[in-house]
This record gives structure tokens, sequence and C-alpha cells, in this order.
């Protein structure tokens, strides 16, 4: 019979990565027990760190398949509950040096606009990057990068992603059909996301850009527990930045222990056809905001019609228009946070 106790003995067989002793003994274990064939395994995981749940996963559920009478077996891999834990070292993602969240309090302030270019300055730069499209309600970005591939699965059942302007690509937009009503439930996300991480070949990254879905709920807080994030980049605008909406953003981020690179303010300035600047919001709102909040100012990014048409062309402004005023900010937004982040 399928008693605790057997289930129990056969996950003694399973060490925690990384470490001599078992699930067992580490007290990670919260749920045994079996209905029939069916067993049920539930594990609390004590830091975020994808990878290490994707591989309990595997290992617990061929421990419990040798066992005789089994018809069933769920293993589930629970996210820490309490919010504030930094990612140890160790709980890395091998091979990619720097995580980088682009977030924002609200929709349609540019947070795609930046994440793509950033990324193409980050490359442009001579690094190695990926970008990570997480916003499930309306992922833009592989119209945005060009990219009409999908990724393939390798021979070690992981996905490849399509590379564009010298960037790695992985969005919930390949996962989805074009025409299919996006309802994903927050756990559901979670898990996705995860395996966005941990079952994605992305090789040797010094970068990997993470576009956040927008807003500062619990969605986007759980999303900084699930990524092993090195920094959070906001991006405003000048008439919400003083709006307590940046804060929103710093505070979610420091809930998670996630360090704020700074902030960015995109549509800051228009320049007209003499020359002149037209400030239409406002000027100085996101750097005032920036120094309130003692954080630091990264940028501003002027509204610019070959900034949205190079999204729409699936050129960032960076790559097809690399001499243009635009391109030379996104640049410096790249070099501030190489000189921020290292790598
Ligand atoms: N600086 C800019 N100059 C001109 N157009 C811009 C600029 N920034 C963004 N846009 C345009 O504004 C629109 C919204 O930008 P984007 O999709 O990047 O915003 P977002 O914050 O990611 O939105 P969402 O909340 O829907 O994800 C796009 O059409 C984009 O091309
Ligand atoms: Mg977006």
């Amino acid at each position: 019979m399928l008693t605790q106790d057997v289930i129990l003995n056969a996950l003694k067989s399973v060490k925690y990565p990384g470490f001599s002793r078992d699930i067992v003994s580490f007290g990670i274990v919260k749920q045994a027990e079996a209905d029939g064939g069916n067993i049920k395994v539930q594990l609390q995981l004590t830091t975020a760190n994808a990878p290490v749940a994707l591989q309990l996963k595997a290992e617990c559920t061929k421990a419990l398949a040798s066992l005789p009478g089994v018809e069933g077996i769920s293993v589930e891999v629970l996210a820490p509950q309490t919010p504030g834990a930094p990612t140890p070292a160790s709980n890395r993602v091998v091979g990619i040096k720097k995580v980088v969240a682009i977030a924002s309090g609200k929709g349609g302030v540019g947070k795609s606009t930046v994440s793509v270019n950033l990324a193409c300055a980050l490359a442009r730069l001579g690094a190695k990057v990926g970008l990570l499209d997480c916003d499930i309600y309306g992922p833009s970005i592989p119209l945005m990068m060009g990219v009409h591939g999908r990724p393939y699965v390798n021979e070690d059942e992981k996905l490849v992603p399509p590379v564009n302007h010298d960037v790695k690509l992985m969005s919930m937009g390949f996962l989805i059909e074009d025409d299919q009503p996006v309802i994903w439930r927050g756990p559901m996300i979670q898990k996705t996301i995860q395996q966005f991480i941990g079952q994605v070949d992305w090789g040797e990254l010094d970068y990997l850009l993470v576009d956040l879905p927008p807003g500062t709920g619990d969605a986007q807080l759980s999303l900084c527990q699930t990524v092993p994030l090195d920094g959070g980049v906001i991006v405003t605008t000048p008439q919400e930045a003083s709006l307590g909406v940046v804060r929103k953003g710093i505070n979610m981020f420091t809930k998670v222990s996630v360090p704020i690179l700074g902030i960015v303010e995109n549509m800051s300035y228009f320049t007209a056809p003499d020359g002149s600047r037209v400030e239409i919001f406002g000027h100085g709102g996101g750097k005032a905001e920036a120094e309130r909040q003692k954080v630091a100012f990264l940028g501003e990014i002027p509204l610019f019609t070959s900034i949205r048409e190079g999204g729409d062309k699936g050129v960032p402004i960076t790559v097809g228009e690399p001499d243009s005023a635009p391109a030379a900010v996104f640049l410096e937004l790249g070099r501030l946070l190489r000189k921020q982040l290292g790598a």
C-alpha cells in the first residue's frame, strides 16, 4: 500500500540539487499522500529558483514511479511564500550573468519600446543579450523585434529562442495562438515563466532583460520572485512620474529585495521641425521623482515618430537609425546599466 511512509522513503532518494542531503530531511516536503494509486506530493521551496524546481519535480516523479501500484503522480513545487528573500548566488541561472526586469506602473508608457531598444543597445555595445517578454496580455515584443520565427525544441528538449538584431528572444506570444483569448491565471503565468527561464537554451548571456506586464500588483510581484533578478528599471512618462506610480514600482522591487537600477523617462520631449525642444507633458518630472525617491535617473527618451515606426517595422531605432538622437539615449542607457551591473 502507498502509505505516507512508503512515499517519504522513496523521496529520500532525491537529493536537493547541489547538496548531499535529501529533500525529506531538508524539510521541504510539505505534503505526501496517496489516494489509491495516485500520489500527490507538494514541495515548498524557500528561495525562488526555477531550474531547481524543475529538477526536483523530475527527480521526485522518477523516484515515485518505481513504487509498486502507482497509477498517477502529481508533484507540485511551491514558490516561496515570504517575499524579501534575496536570491543567493548559487541560485543563479547557469550561463546568465545578470537578469534585469523592466517595469512600469501603468500600461502604454513605452515599456516594451524601452526593453527592445535597450536590448539592442546592449548588443551593439558588444554584450550577449536575451530578452524575455512576460507581458502575456499584449505580447508585442516579437513584432517590435521583427521576429516571425518560433522557438524550436533541441535534442536536450530545451527551447531554442529565435534571434534577431543579435538578441535572443522568448515571448509568451510564441506560445499562444494569435486569435486565442488570453485568460491566464496567476499560477499558470508563473509556471510558464519558470519554464521560460529554466527550459530555454539561452546559452551564455551577459544580460537577460525581462519585460514585465504593466502594473505593480500581485502578478508582477510574484514574477519578480520567480525570476532571479539582479536589478529593476522603471519606465515612466513625465505626466505620471509624480503621481505615486513610480513609487509603487520602487516598492514592488524593494519588497523582493531587488536593487533598483533607476528610472527612465519616456516621451520626455518632442523636437519640432525647427529644432526646438517642445515639452508636451512638462519638464523634469521623472528626474525630480528620482531625486525624491533617491534612485538613479537613467535618461530622457524623446517622443520621436521613428521610434514608433521602428517598432511597427520590427527594426528598433537603435538598429535602424543608429546615429539618431534617440538611439544615442538608448546607448547611453545601456552604458549606464553596464557600469552599474558589470558584466
Ligand atoms: N518615445 C516614443 N516616441 C514615439 N512613440 C513611442 C515612444 N515610446 C513608445 N512609443 C509608441 O507608443 C506605443 C506604446 O508603446 P509600448 O508598446 O512600448 O508601451 P508599453 O508600455 O509596453 O505598453 P503596454 O502597457 O501595452 O505593454 C507604441 O506604439 C510605441 O511605438
Ligand atoms: Mg508592452
